[in-house]
């Protein structure tokens, strides 16, 4: 399995001030899996993903796309490689167009020649987003936010993407309006990463999961194997 990973970690710890986070955290992601790491609010899941994608160094351990340690490379050359994540708390630039932003996701050298055809396909994903197109992005509401910062995501052309709490904030409808729009990228070959905090709902969406308590994934299986789990229905889906 491991040399079939399009993304390894081994042993990924990160630390701030001296006061840990995520201790010794290893994964696999195959290409083409869509798989869920759940956990509660300070579990260390915005951690793992940012160590991933360079915003945060990490103390120790590796991280291998294909084989190859990418571990420390800085955030643009990750997203060059074809990692992008849809941040949480959307993180768009507030003082420039829906449609501006978009544009900026798709300069990447791995993305700026579909940079229109792929905004019209996240037009087509987001009609809202192209209603706004020319609205500055920091007076979108919530869930338009969450939009565009999936937008943004798509328009670098990713081989894989890391969703971190797509949910959060959301009210129901427009959760599985989000669950919805995971799905259908992982259904059109796009390898993704979701993290967590409605279990439920990202066990049903997933092939497997991982566990993540404190910083350490305390257990790891499929995502059937984990819904079915007495400890996590206890701790996690309130049965
Ligand atoms: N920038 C930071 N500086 C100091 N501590 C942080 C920082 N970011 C996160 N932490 C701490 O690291 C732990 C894990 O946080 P985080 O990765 O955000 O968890 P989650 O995303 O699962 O809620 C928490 O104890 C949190 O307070
Ligand atoms: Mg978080």
């Amino acid at each position: 399995m491991l040399d079939a990973a399009l993304l390894s970690i081994d042993g990924l710890s990160v630390a701030y001030d001296g006061s840990s986070a995520l201790n010794g955290v290893s994964l696999q992601i195959r290409k083409g899996e869509l798989i869920c790491v759940v956990g509660a609010n300070g579990a260390g899941k915005t951690s793992l993903i940012r160590s991933i994608s360079g915003i945060v160094r990490s103390s120790s351990g590796t991280v291998k796309m294909n084989g190859v340690n990418i571990t420390g490379l800085p955030p643009w050359e990750i997203c060059e490689r074809g990692i992008a994540q849809v941040a949480e708390g959307r993180q768009s630039f507030g003082s420039l167009s829906v449609e501006e932003n978009l544009l900026l996701g798709g300069s990447l050298k791995r993305a700026k020649a579909y940079q229109f055809e792929t905004l019209e396909f996240v037009y087509q994903l987001f009609e809202r987003l192209r209603e706004r197109r020319r609205q500055l992005a920091g007076t979108l509401s919530g869930g338009e936010q969450q939009m565009l910062a999936i937008g943004r995501a798509i328009m670098s052309k990713p081989e894989m993407v890391m969703f971190d709490e797509p949910s959060i904030g959301l009210s129901p409808a427009l959760t599985d309006v989000m669950f919805g729009v995971v799905k259908s990228l992982h259904e059109q070959g796009i390898t993704v990463l979701l993290v967590e905090q409605n279990v439920a709902k990202s066990l049903a969406l997933s092939n497997r999961g991982y566990v993540l308590e404190n910083g350490s994934i305390v257990l790891h299986g499929s995502s059937q194997e984990l819904l079915n789990n007495s400890e996590i229905q206890r701790a996690y889906l309130g049965m």
